[in-house]
């Protein structure tokens, strides 16, 4: 049974709040001239992308078709670090909280749980098709969605599908894909970014017939670890044992010999960092930095596909004179690390590596060559669909839709919000060859955190609490690669940014304490929830010293009570309340003072 489940683990892979009826937000509505003017959608979700290690500089037509040609969003940052609760975060709009899709294998997550949690007749493609689209999906959906479970049942809202189904996903020889209601198809011996193209072509080709507008979505497994499985029998250890190197197409494995890791502050640092595992992982050999060179050259190597892909479909839109009214969307699940904090290959954690990831958008209206810090996440995408699809906004969002034009990205510098709800449970695995850790194991477990980036005029901190109640906080203005942590015992930090630690700390705490439990309005305005008069809209406004007994005495600290693998809320101390004013420990009257 443990086997069973460590397996789905591996392939990594209520709170029932959902509206029955969308609530349509009259402003969200695009001026439509007609039926025939609504944009077709493509987006292209890679798996495992690293934003940091510079993989985009290595992708010709990205940079061409898309950076060029569109906006770079460089503050855009997945909520949850891992494939399978982050693409349901994307694909619904919510926080992994309000998923309680956390994991990539059930209990806690996988397709078994996006069903159970009754979310496969509530999300984005259901609601595009409601809203007139043709919808269309080939690649990796969701983990622990498999050749024994793909029809029990199958997934709805798409008008042609063709899904990467594990325990093959990983396998980029040996794939098997299974489109619509058909049976799986195998193909072993043929690349997956090979066949994943045909596909893609195929159904762009489909939904040119028609005469609604479409939505394509194109989800390569490049640059994920290549994981060898030939049964679903056997030892966990043996599965984990079959990590390795992404496999690139031939023609592009003579690329990039002299590449290596970049080699930032923060990568095999002469220190230990970070705080719980992480802290005690041992500087790696030199035998293991090579090692983990080649594993990032066969990353750039196996996006080659991709950017193939990106070439192709741009090609094919231009030849049909559709590329003007398509909005192209490029993005991954969630970020990736090499060596930093000493790591070994692996995401998970809550350092930038892991969640600040790429989005780069082009299409109608949006500025070409722009690059723009105003701070996007993945529960803002869903949203942000509906709203260029010209269809109703649901109220029960996590996110806010994400500006794409040039009047909207220059508002949304000074009202967008300045916070990233980060969270995660369970563990974290090593899928290099090595594992330097002191345990001789691949697994950390004890994984479970919540974070908070929040990024301002004059600050840009990580803010964390782990389930043994260890704190991290990082000021990445003056430490970048996170690797000094304020909150430290051996640290003699007293100021930031001309504020008391321990002041801008309460803050900080109390803000995670909203976002970690939020839901909708509160997780996109979470400052509103501490200050219902609306007076407080960012980190700066509620430093004021009037609000000092508010957060300093009053208010609740964030505490874990134990370590779970899952969203067990006995486990998650003192909770804030949506619906009133329980959060509030004292009284609130401090607001008018
Ligand atoms: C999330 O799902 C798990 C597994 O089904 C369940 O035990 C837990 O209570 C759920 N959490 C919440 C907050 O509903
Ligand atoms: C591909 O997978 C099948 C089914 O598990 C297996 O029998 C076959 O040996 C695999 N082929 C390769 C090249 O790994
Ligand atoms: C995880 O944390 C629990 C306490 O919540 C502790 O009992 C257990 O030993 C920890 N496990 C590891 C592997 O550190």
């Amino acid at each position: 049974m443990v086997r069973a489940s460590l397996f789905w683990a591996i392939f990594g892979l209520a709170l029932a709040s959902q509206q029955r009826l969308p609530v349509p937000d009259p402003l969200s509505q695009l001026p439509l001239e007609g039926y025939s003017e609504r944009p077709n959608i493509v987006f292209i979700l890679t798996d495992d992308q690293d934003l940091h290690l510079n993989s985009l500089d290595y992708l010709p037509h990205v940079q061409k078709h898309l950076i060029a040609e569109g906006t770079s969003y460089k503050k855009h940052f997945c909520t949850i670090a891992l494939c399978c609760p982050s693409r349901v975060s994307l694909w619904t709009g919510k926080a992994a909280h309000n998923t309680n899709v956390t994991d990539v294998n059930p209990p806690y997550g996988g397709y078994p749980k996006f069903v159970s949690q009754g979310l496969n007749d509530n999300f984005l493609p259901v609601w595009l098709q409601n809203a007139g689209y043709n919808t269309y999906y080939t690649g990796k959906l969701f983990n622990a969605h498999t050749v024994d479970n793909y029809h029990s049942p199958h997934v709805k809202g798409f008008t042609g599908s063709d899904f990467l189904l594990d325990p093959f996903t990983y396998q980029y020889l040996n794939s098997s894909y299974q489109r619509n209601k058909d049976p799986p198809v195998y193909y072993e011996g043929e690349h997956t970014l090979d066949v994943l193209a045909g596909k893609a072509y195929g159904f762009l080709d489909d939904a040119i017939k028609e005469e609604a507008p479409f939505f394509l979505a194109i989800a390569p497994v490049a640059p994920h670890s290549n994981v060898a499985i030939e049964s679903l029998e056997g030892d966990v250890e043996d599965f984990v044992a079959n990590f390795s190197p992404p496999i690139p197409q031939d023609r592009y494995k003579h690329l990039f010999k002299d590449v290596k890791v970049p080699r930032t502050e923060n990568f095999n640092p002469e220190k230990p960092s970070g705080v719980n595992w992480v802290r005690s992982l041992q500087r790696q050999s030199q035998k293991n930095v090579d090692f983990n060179d080649h594993f990032y050259r066969n990353r750039l190597r196996a996006l080659q596909g991709v950017d193939e892909i990106v070439d192709g479909i741009v090609s094919r839109l231009k030849k049909h004179e559709l590329l003007d009214n398509t909005y192209i969307i490029y993005s991954t699940d969630n970020g990736y690390h090499i060596g930093q904090h000493r790591l070994e290959p692996g995401k998970e954690c809550g350092f930038e590596e892991d969640i600040n990831i790429p989005l780069i958008i082009r299409g109608p209206g949006v500025p070409k060559g722009l690059s723009t810090e105003i701070v996007t996440t993945h529960t803002d995408l869903a949203p942000t669909i509906l709203k260029l699809a010209g269809a109703p906004l649901r109220a029960d969002f996590d996110g806010d839709a994400i500006p794409v034009s040039e009047s909207g990205i220059e508002e949304a510098k000074t009202v967008r919000h300045e916070h990233v709800n980060v969270e995660y449970w369970g563990f974290a695995l090593g899928e290099g060859k090595e594992w330097n850790g002191q345990s001789m194991s691949r697994f950390h477990h004890n994984n479970t955190y919540k974070g908070l980036r929040i990024l301002g005029d004059s600050y840009n901190f990580y803010y964390s609490v782990w389930c043994n109640n260890e704190h991290e906080l990082y000021d990445l203005n003056n430490d970048p690669g996170q690797l000094v942590n304020l909150l430290d015992k051996r640290s003699k930090a007293v100021t930031l940014f001309g504020h008391s630690l321990t002041k801008v700390v309460a803050r900080l705490d109390s803000l995670l304490f909203v976002l970690k439990s939020c839901k909708a309005d509160s997780c996109i305005h979470p400052w509103r929830a501490l200050h219902p008069l609306g007076n407080v809209h960012n980190l700066h406004d509620a430093l004021s010293a009037r609000f000092d007994e508010f957060y300093e005495v009053q208010q609740k600290r964030i505490e874990y009570t134990r370590c779970e693998a899952g969203y067990i809320l006995d486990a998650e101390g003192p909770q804030f309340e949506n619906d009133g004013l329980v959060y509030r420990y004292g009284s609130p009257w401090s607001e008018w003072v």
